[in-house]
C-alpha cells in the first residue's frame, strides 16, 4: 500500500514532465521516413559507390597491439562468448579459438586474393573502395625512421590493383590498430599518451602520402576516434583494455584530435606539392540515441547527453577547434584544429535505447533494441535496425556542419543464408540518403556499404558476418557474393532505386 501510494504520485509527475518542454530527445514511431512515394530514387551523377574494410580486419597478421591481443587471448584461452549477443567480454575475443591458426593468421587472405577481390568488386559495378594503410606494416619496428620496403610494394600492389579495375580508393590511416611497439612505456606513458605518439604517427603519414599521395583525393585521419576510446579506454574490450570514467580518457581524446589536425595538414601539404585536389575528414561512429520511454524525461535528457557525447563532441571539436566534454566544465583549445574537415564521414548502424537510472542519473543504461518490442528488426548483434535514424543523423551532420558528407560505413552483421535483412536494410538506408539529398538539401557523394567482404570483427572474432560476400574460413578462403551483392550491383547499375525495388525490400521484417 504504501508503495502504491508512493508510485502513483510519482507516475503522475513524470507523466506530467513529459508534457513539459523539457527538450531531449523523442523517440519516433517510424521505421523509415514517411515522405511520398518516388517512382524511382535517381542519386546524384558521380555518387560514389563502393564498400569498406580495413587493413586489421583482412590483412594477414602485422605485429600490431591487436595482433599481440589476438596471440594473447589464444595462448591465455580467453575465447568466452557472452551469452548475451554483441556484448564482448573484456579481455576476450568470442570464439576466436574455434577458427584454424591459419585463418587467424591470414584473416581472409587478402594479401594473396586482393586482385581477385577488386575484379568481384568490379563485377558489381562498384567504382570506389575504401581500406586501410596499416602503420604496424609500414613501421613494423621500434626505432624505424623509413617505411619499411616490403610494407610500401604491398600497397603499391594494391593501388595499382584498383587502378586496373577503374576503382578509386578512399584511404583512412587510424583505423584502431597500432604497431605493437608503441605501446612500450615512454617516460611511464604509453600509445596515445606518449609524449612522441603524435611525432610517430607524423612519421607515419608523411610516408604514407608521400608513397601514394598520387593516388588518393579523400582522406580519412581517424576511423571512429570516439568508439575507439569507449572501447579500448572505457569498456576494456579493445586494446590497451583499460576502464576509464569520462574524464580519465580526456588526454586520449585530445591527442586523437591533435593528430588529426596534424594528419590534415600533411596531407593537404603533400597534395598542393602535387597541385592535387583532397578532401580530408574523419568517420564518425553514429547512432540514433533515443529514450527508452518517452514518457519519462530523465531518458530524453540522458538520450540527448549521449548523443552530444558520443557523436557530436568530437566533430564539434575540429569544427570550433575547441574540445569541449557535454556535461563537464573541461575545455581545451587544441593548436591548428580549427575547421580542419572538408567533410563529414558518417558511419552509422542503427538505433539505441537509452535507459536512465533515477537513483544513477549519469550512468544510464543502454539497450541494443527494446525488450518490449518482439518484432524489431535486429541484426546477429541485436543491434535494432532503424533506418529513419539514419535520415536524422545525415540531415543534423549537414546542418550542423554544411559540409559534404561521405557514408563511409553502414551494415550489419547477418550470417542467415536467406540474407533478406541485409538486402531490407540495403534499400532502406540507401532510400534515407536519396531522402537527406532531396528533401533535406545535404550534399552526399558516396556510400561505402560495410563490409565488403565477412572479416575479423574485432572482440566479436569472426563470428560476426558484415560482408556482401561471404568468407568460406578454411585453407581456400573462397568468396560467395551473398544476394544483397547482387542487388548492389543493380541498383549501382542504375544509378538508383526503382520503385520495385523499394516495393520488394522496403518493409520491416526479421527474416
Ligand atoms: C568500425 C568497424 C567495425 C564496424 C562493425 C565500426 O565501428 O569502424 O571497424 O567492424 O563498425 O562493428
Amino acid at each position: 500500500m504504501k508503495t502504491i501510494k508512493v508510485i502513483f504520485p510519482l507516475l503522475g509527475f513524470c507523466a506530467l514532465l513529459s508534457l513539459l518542454p523539457i527538450g531531449g530527445k523523442v523517440r519516433t514511431d517510424l521505421w523509415t521516413s514517411d515522405f511520398p512515394d518516388q517512382n524511382n530514387y535517381q542519386f546524384p551523377d558521380n555518387f560514389l559507390w563502393g564498400a569498406a574494410s580495413a587493413a586489421q580486419h583482412i590483412e594477414h597478421q602485422q605485429p600490431s597491439d591487436w595482433t599481440s591481443f589476438e596471440r594473447t587471448v589464444i595462448a591465455e584461452g580467453r575465447t568466452s562468448t557472452n551469452p548475451r549477443p554483441g556484448y564482448a567480454i573484456p579481455g576476450h575475443i568470442n570464439n576466436l579459438d574455434a577458427y584454424p591458426a591459419l585463418v587467424r593468421l591470414k584473416k581472409t587472405n587478402y594479401d594473396e586474393m586482393f586482385d581477385h577481390d577488386f575484379s568481384i568488386a568490379q563485377t558489381l559495378g562498384h567504382n570506389s573502395h575504401r581500406f586501410s594503410i596499416s602503420w604496424a606494416r609500414l613501421f613494423p619496428r621500434k626505432g624505424m625512421v623509413r617505411p619499411d620496403k616490403r610494407g610500401l610494394a604491398f600497397y603499391n600492389e594494391i593501388f595499382a590493383s584498383l587502378k586496373a579495375h577503374n576503382i578509386q580508393p578512399l584511404v583512412s590511416l587510424f583505423h584502431f590498430s597500432t604497431p605493437d611497439w608503441f605501446w612500450e612505456e615512454k617516460d611511464g606513458k604509453r600509445g596515445w599518451e606518449r609524449d612522441d605518439a603524435i611525432h610517430h604517427f607524423e612519421m607515419f603519414v608523411t610516408a604514407v602520402v608521400e608513397a601514394f599521395g598520387q593516388h588518393v583525393s579523400i582522406w580519412t585521419t581517424l576511423n571512429e576516434p570516439m568508439t575507439y576510446v569507449f572501447n579500448g579506454y572505457m569498456e576494456g574490450i579493445f586494446p590497451p583494455l583499460e576502464q576509464r570514467d569520462i574524464l580519465g580518457v580526456a588526454p586520449v581524446v585530445a591527442k586523437l584530435l591533435e593528430a588529426h589536425s596534424r594528419a590534415y595538414e600533411i596531407v593537404h601539404a603533400d597534395a598542393s606539392k602535387r597541385s592535387k585536389e583532397v578532401l580530408v575528414g574523419i568517420a564518425k561512429h553514429t547512432r540514433a540515441f533515443e529514450p527508452l520511454r518517452t514518457w519519462a524525461p530523465l531518458d530524453r535528457l540522458s538520450a540527448a547527453t549521449i548523443d552530444q557525447a558520443f557523436i557530436w563532441d568530437f566533430l564539434d571539436a575540429i569544427q570550433s577547434g575547441v574540445m569541449k566534454l557535454v556535461n563537464t566544465d573541461f575545455e581545451l583549445e587544441i593548436p591548428q584544429l580549427k575547421g580542419t574537415q572538408d567533410y563529414v564521414g558518417i558511419n552509422y548502424y542503427g538505433r539505441f535505447y537509452v535507459e536512465s537510472k533515477l537513483l544513477d542519473p549519469t550512468n544510464p543504461k543502454i539497450h541494443f533494441y527494446d525488450p518490449k518490442i518482439s518484432d524489431e528488426v535486429r541484426s546477429d548483434l541485436d543491434w535494432a535496425i532503424y533506418p529513419h535514424g539514419f535520415y536524422q543523423v545525415l540531415v543534423a551532420a549537414h546542418k550542423r556542419y554544411g559540409k559534404p558528407i561521405y557514408v563511409l560505413e553502414n551494415g550489419l552483421a547477418d550470417l542467415k543464408g536467406n540474407d533478406k535483412r541485409r538486402q531490407q536494410f540495403l534499400v532502406t538506408h540507401l532510400r534515407e540518403i536519396w531522402n537527406a539529398i532531396n528533401h533535406a538539401g545535404a550534399d552526399i557523394r558516396g556510400y561505402m556499404h560495410w563490409s565488403f567482404i565477412d572479416n575479423f570483427e574485432w572482440a566479436e572474432g569472426f563470428t560476426a558476418r558484415f560482408g556482401l560476400i561471404k568468407t568460406e574460413y578454411d585453407s581456400e578462403f573462397k568468396r560467395v557474393p551473398r544476394p544483397s551483392a547482387y542487388l548492389y550491383q543493380d541498383i549501382i547499375r542504375s544509378n538508383g532505386i526503382s520503385s520495385e525495388v523499394w516495393n520488394s525490400y522496403h518493409k520491416p521484417h526479421m527474416d
